[in-house]
């Protein structure tokens, strides 16, 4: 599903000493099916940014266009977007509320008016898109470990059948397993469902990994929204802003700066192995 920001502002406390131009002017399209990685330093928009993508916030200037349809617009039904546009927050266990884990995740579903049979597929569907053992449905959401909170408010996310998920940082704070785990789930409905996906995250291995375009955030404006390729390949600017490029990236420009032929627009460890594999092939080094 398409989604389109235009000329978007957004103004915290507006008039009160705290006022805070959290976002200022910012314009871009996510196309049907395709998986954005957003990045930027603490505090760049990140998370007020989403939060208007299914209407939390409203803008103070510019718009949003979900679907073809403007979201200020008074007939749009905000629980219709709500649905479509599903966002899993930056701690998503503050998302979870009820008593057992089949309720939590069964909440969105119930509210959309569903039968029991409906509510009861759905849940099932994707405990297991998720990788949540069933075991845990009768199990307060409170008792899980930090790596289930996440998945549980994951699958509450995707059991509303959103057309777009958004995902604030959601591996901050896993072990290295559980994250990649749940990341690569994610890729995976991704790939298999044809799910549009925002990821947010400060792991450029991550989104290196995963994403197909990446949009860079910087005080409240979007800077550059582009190929990976091409936005690893601006580390210097990326730097300048506080961010870095995946360690893969550094070792390849390195070596090219060195005088070695290899390519430099490389941003994954196992990319990288391979080029350097080449390089000394062709070298008659391996
Ligand atoms: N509810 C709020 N009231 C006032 N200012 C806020 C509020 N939420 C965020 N801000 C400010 O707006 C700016 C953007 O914040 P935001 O949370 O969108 O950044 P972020 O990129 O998500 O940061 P992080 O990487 O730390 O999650 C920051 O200066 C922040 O202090
Ligand atoms: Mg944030």
């Amino acid at each position: 599903m398409p989604i389109e920001v235009k000329n978007l502002n957004h103004i915290y406390s507006k008039g009160s000493p705290f006022e805070k131009t959290a976002l200022s002017d910012i314009s871009f399209k996510i196309n049907d099916g395709e998986f954005v990685g957003l990045i930027g330093h603490t505090g760049s928009g990140k998370s007020t940014l989403i939060q208007h993508l299914n209407g939390l916030l409203k803008p103070d200037g510019g718009s949003v266009i979900v679907d073809g349809l403007d979201i200020s617009d008074k007939t749009v039904n905000m629980r219709e977007i709500r649905s479509k546009v599903g966002i899993v927050f930056q701690y998503p266990e503050y998302q979870l509320f009820e008593e057992t884990v089949y309720k939590d995740i069964a909440y969105g579903p119930k509210n959309l008016g569903l039968d029991e049979k409906e509510i009861d597929a759905r849940v099932r569907h994707v405990a297991e898109v998720v990788g949540l053992d069933e075991k845990y449905f009768e199990k307060s959401p409170f008792e899980l470990s930090g790596g289930q909170k996440r998945r549980v408010a994951i699958a509450g996310v995707l059991a509303m059948n959103p057309k777009m998920l958004i995902l604030d940082e959601p591996a901050a704070g896993l072990d290295p397993v559980g994250r990649d785990e749940i990341l690569n789930r994610i890729k995976l409905l991704h790939e298999t469902e044809g799910l549009t996906v925002v990821l947010v995250s400060h792991s450029m291995e991550d989104i290196a990994r995963l994403a197909e375009r990446i949009m860079v955030m910087c005080d409240g404006e979007l800077k550059m929204f582009d190929t990976v390729e091409n936005i690893f390949s601006r580390s210097a600017e990326l730097s300048s802003m506080g961010l870095n490029v995946p360690q893969a990236c550094l070792v390849m420009q390195g070596l090219k700066k060195n005088g070695i032929a290899v390519d430099d627009k490389i941003y994954t460890v196992e990319k990288a192995c391979k080029e350097i594999l080449r390089y000394l092939g062709e070298v008659g080094k391996c």
